[in-house]
């Protein structure tokens, strides 16, 4: 068996090793709220979700991920004025196209007759501001006023959590004007599914805010790497007003990311995360850097220096042109701290989904073959050595051991980690992964149906043949680990479709 360049010696990344079957409590009633035994210092403390969840907590941050936009009209407005874009050129096709979902459950019956009858018209942006009146479009906010004419305009227009967080179930079968089948635009919503549809940066480029410069890298993600991709780090390290630290040029400034190999990356789940004690794919995120929580570190992050909500947001590890993050949106009110705890104890809330349960709103077949299943489980604990590092009932080692030196990645990309707090890799969790393909931060772990072969240019055999995407992407998952560059595990064709049935039931 192959070592691994873990880490264990680092302060900080050792923490408990008793397991301790975080799914499995969330049922419970009561739990002992054990601290690790011994030796740590309160960094090493690992954190301990204060099971059972308080409902009134959670229900309060169900209403923060779906609608609090903290104030960030102020930069999607006053800014970017995205609201005069949208009332001018965004009607509901065109936003459905760059991947933005429809509740149906928003939307009164006489509205769903009309799109039926096509009586209301998905090809003006009238429509798509009557929707945002409705509160019906998934993470968009808008002020929306009516004139004496009876047009309606758009005053004020921000973003919530939900945006990139949450999308629709695939169950609904909409017919607009009687044919066009809205199926995946609009449907019941799903809070913590990642919208694999959305394409952040072609929406951010339409704003006449940007340099040219900026605009056509915005809209570049969607054509290099595909929708569901969204750079959180861009801005901090150039632009100004995102960042004082960075120089005055933006221009100057994104070539030299750029040249230092800054990329977007996939928008992961926010569900299956309850009792990691850190969060994102760097496992930035953790209670020594935010006391609210390891997933409100990141919420903390991404309100303040990526939505522009109204709050502040310090990171020491995180040195950019020199000196420590420091992003200050406060503007007189912090409207991001106080909703810290709820938003993390929704997020926990949420479980993975299951194929066998939640598959048919999916589109996706809930049933796998068992014995292929039960064969792939037995190499995912033993030749391939999967558990080595996805461990434990969220299959990470993330509290166990803690997080991984930069060669754990498979990933194509080895450049995003340099960009973040921690320079490691978290373990990804894989509950409910049959959920979201592709995979890997970069995407890397990916079926390319125009070639016919994966992103690093392996092929998967008669598995290309398969409707189930993630089936596709999962195998060349698997191929990135067989590669005899990485890990070389000399997994034959059928043990390879083996492993990617069991990591399809997970
Ligand atoms: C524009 C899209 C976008 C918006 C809006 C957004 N996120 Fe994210 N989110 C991302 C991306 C991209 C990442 C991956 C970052 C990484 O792993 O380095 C991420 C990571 C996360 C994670 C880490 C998941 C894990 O595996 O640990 C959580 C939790 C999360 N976001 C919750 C939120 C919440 C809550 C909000 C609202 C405050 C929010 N996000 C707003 C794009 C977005
Ligand atoms: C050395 C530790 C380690 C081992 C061993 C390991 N993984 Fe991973 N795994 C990781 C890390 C770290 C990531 C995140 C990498 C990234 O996104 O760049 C990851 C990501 C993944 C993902 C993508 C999850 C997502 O949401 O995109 C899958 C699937 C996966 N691993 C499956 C496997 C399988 C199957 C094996 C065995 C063949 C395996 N892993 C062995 C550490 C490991």
């Amino acid at each position: 068996m192959q070592t691994y360049d873990t880490d264990k010696s680092r302060s900080g990344d050792v923490h408990c090793r008793h397991p301790r079957g975080v799914l499995s409590v969330l049922a419970a009633a009561t739990l002992a709220l054990t601290a690790c035994g011994g030796g740590g210092g309160g960094d090493e403390v690992s954190q301990e979700p204060p099971l059972p969840l308080d409902p009134t907590l959670v229900a309060a941050g169900q209403q923060t991920f779906r609608h609090d936009s903290f104030g960030d009209e102020r930069f999607w407005t006053d800014v970017l004025m995205m609201n005069q874009v949208i009332e001018s050129a965004v009607d509901p096709l065109t936003a459905a196209s760059v991947g933005l979902k429809i509740d149906a459950d928003a939307l009164p019956a006489e509205v769903l007759e009309g799109i039926q009858s096509g009586a209301i018209p998905l090809d003006d942006p009238q429509t798509t501001l009557a929707l945002l009146k409705l509160d019906a479009v998934l993470g968009a906010k808008g002020e929306v006023s009516q004139g004496p004419d009876g047009r309606l305009a758009l005053k004020r227009f921000g973003v919530t959590c939900a945006l990139c967080h949450s999308t629709v179930s695939r169950d609904l079968h909409v017919l607009a004007g009687g044919k066009t089948d809205l199926v995946g635009i609009v449907g019941h919503r799903l809070d913590g599914w990642p919208n694999r549809d959305l394409q952040p940066g072609t929406i951010l480029s339409l704003s006449p805010a940007l340099t040219e410069k900026q605009a056509a890298e915005y809209a570049s993600w969607a054509t290099l790497y595909g929708p569901g991709f969204y750079d959180p780090r861009i801005n901090v390290n150039t632009d100004p007003g995102s960042n004082p630290a960075v120089g005055p040029d933006v221009d100057a400034n994104l070539a030299a990311y750029k040249a230092a190999g800054g990329i977007p990356v996939l928008i992961p789940p926010a569900f299956g995360l309850v009792g990691l004690d850190k969060s994102t794919v760097t496992g930035d995120g953790d209670t020594a850097h935010e006391p609210a929580g390891p997933v409100a570190y990141w919420n903390r992050y991404v309100g303040v220096a990526q939505m522009h909500g109204q709050g502040s947001f310090f990171d020491e590890r995180l040195i950019i042109n020199g000196q420590p993050l420091r992003v200050d949106h406060r503007g007189g009110e912090d409207r991001v701290t106080a909703v810290l705890p709820g938003l993390e104890a929704y997020q926990w809330s949420i479980a993975a989904p299951t194929r066998a349960k939640d598959g048919a709103q999916w589109g996706v077949a809930p049933q796998l073959d068992a014995a292929a299943v039960a064969r792939g489980q037995l190499l995912f604990q033993g030749q391939a050595q999967c558990v080595a590092c996805h461990s434990g009932p969220a299959f990470t080692d993330v509290n166990t051991f803690g997080l991984h030196l930069a060669s754990a990645s498979v990933a194509l990309d080895k450049n995003y980690i340099k960009f973040s707090a921690t320079q490691r890799w978290r373990t990804s969790p894989l509950r409910g992964i049959w959920q979201h393909p592709p995979y890997f931060h970069d995407g890397s772990g990916a079926f390319d149906t125009q070639s016919g072969k994966c992103r690093d240019g392996s092929d998967i055999g008669s598995l290309a043949a398969s409707h189930d995407r993630a089936q596709r992407d999962l195998a060349c998952v698997v191929n990135r680990y067989n590669d005899p560059a990485e890990r070389n595990l000399r997994l034959t064709d059928a043990q390879r479709a083996d492993l990617v049935a069991y990591l399809q039931s997970l």
